[in-house]
């Protein structure tokens, strides 16, 4: 085909771009709608670099060959340039941006509410800890439980009286209840340990249920911790000194206990712990109901009949137990005279014990 376009001309068209190109000043430009035109100005479909490069086809194949990588590198050199020109502007108009919005980081922020755990969980926690440093480990056990492990196995056969004064929520028929105590994790922990056949110290904390008159000391749902130590030759003496010196860590070295006589068909001697009230200088009040003294705990030496029961031979094993009720060693803690505080759900109340509320 004869080429219609001759070099001269094409020179000439390439030096008119070639000018226009320099005097757009891309390098210059100065924001992006402008660039934008620019750029459709030379590439678009229309554009004049376009209209340059397409008339290369109507060149002689030798000129075609010469001038076709010239004119390439003129649009490479363009659209580099526009690039370079696209991230500049768009810098600039994000550090705009960045300065116009400006936060200032130094006003304070607004405070969410903090949660914090309930003074009963952390009494209960703080009775755990006391036990766990003088090397009792945790154990757990089901809320809902067995005639067998909240009764039986703790020498309360069926018709046993002891079972009244629990006044106990059953759940279906007579074989399914809400625990009344924890000491049935006393069972099942006696009951998994047996066949390893060596020392046993343990607290299992919990909650229980009773169908209880709710008032300003009894509630229905409620929290004890109970403990369990199994040993060689250990006795009342060995249980007195741990009850005594846990009471102290727990209230302070200055608490005064009383050791009562007392009766539970699972252990044997048994004995509730009392507590010289922190309300009235032991001269009587409501809160210990005019004795002078707050029932804190129930303990005693283990029953040989609960051992064997479950498996340990209490020729040779002896074991003493007891049970914490948490809500009395929290009220002690705290000053609290009304048990029923502690689940009405009063922030008002419950902000007392967070450090943050001042
Ligand atoms: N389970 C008893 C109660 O709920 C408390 C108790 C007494 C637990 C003597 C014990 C114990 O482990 O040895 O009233």
């Amino acid at each position: 085909m004869e080429p219609t376009t001759s070099r001269a001309a094409w020179d000439q068209a390439y030096a008119r771009v070639e000018s226009s190109l320099h005097a757009a000043g891309v390098a210059d430009t100065a924001d992006l709608p402008k660039l934008e035109e620019v750029r459709v100005r030379f590439l678009g479909r229309k554009g004049e670099l376009t209209e340059l490069l397409k008339s290369l086809k109507d060149l002689r194949l030798d000129d075609k060959r010469e001038l076709g990588p010239k004119a390439q590198a003129l649009k490479t050199a363009l659209e580099a340039e526009l690039a370079a020109a696209k991230d500049r502007l768009e810098e600039a108009s994000d550090a705009q941006t960045l300065n116009e919005d400006a936060v200032d980081l130094t006003l304070p922020s607004l405070r969410p509410p903090r949660g914090r755990l309930h003074p009963l969980t952390t009494t209960l926690h703080s009775i755990a800890a006391v036990f766990q440093s003088m090397g009792y480990s945790w154990a757990e056990g089901p809320f809902i439980e067995d005639e067998y492990h909240n009764f039986s196995a703790l020498n309360m056969p069926d018709d046993h009286p002891a079972r009244d004064s629990q006044d106990t929520f059953y759940l279906d028929g007579v074989n399914r209840l809400l625990r009344t105590h924890t000491s049935n994790v006393q069972i099942r922990t006696l009951e998994n340990h047996a066949a390893k056949g060596k020392p046993l110290r343990v607290v299992c904390p919990g909650r229980v249920f009773r169908h209880e008159q709710i008032d300003a000391t009894h509630s229905a749902v409620f929290h004890q911790v109970e403990g369990l130590v199994v040993d060689r030759g250990v006795g009342f003496a060995d249980l007195k000194g741990h009850l005594q010196a846990s009471l102290e860590r727990l209230l302070g070295a200055a608490t005064k206990t009383r050791f009562r006589p007392s009766y539970f068909p699972f252990t044997e001697p048994s004995t509730e712990v009392d507590v010289k009230c922190f309300f009235c200088p032991g001269t009587g009040c409501p809160s210990c109901k005019h004795t002078g003294w707050i029932e804190i705990l129930g303990a005693g030496v283990v029953n040989p009949k609960v051992l064997s029961c479950a498996g340990w031979d209490p020729e040779k094993w002896t074991g003493f137990a007891f049970g914490f009720g948490v809500e009395r060693v929290a009220m002690l803690m705290h000053g609290v005279r009304d048990l029923r505080d502690f689940y009405t759900n009063d922030l008002r109340f419950l902000r007392q014990f967070d450090e943050d509320f001042v």
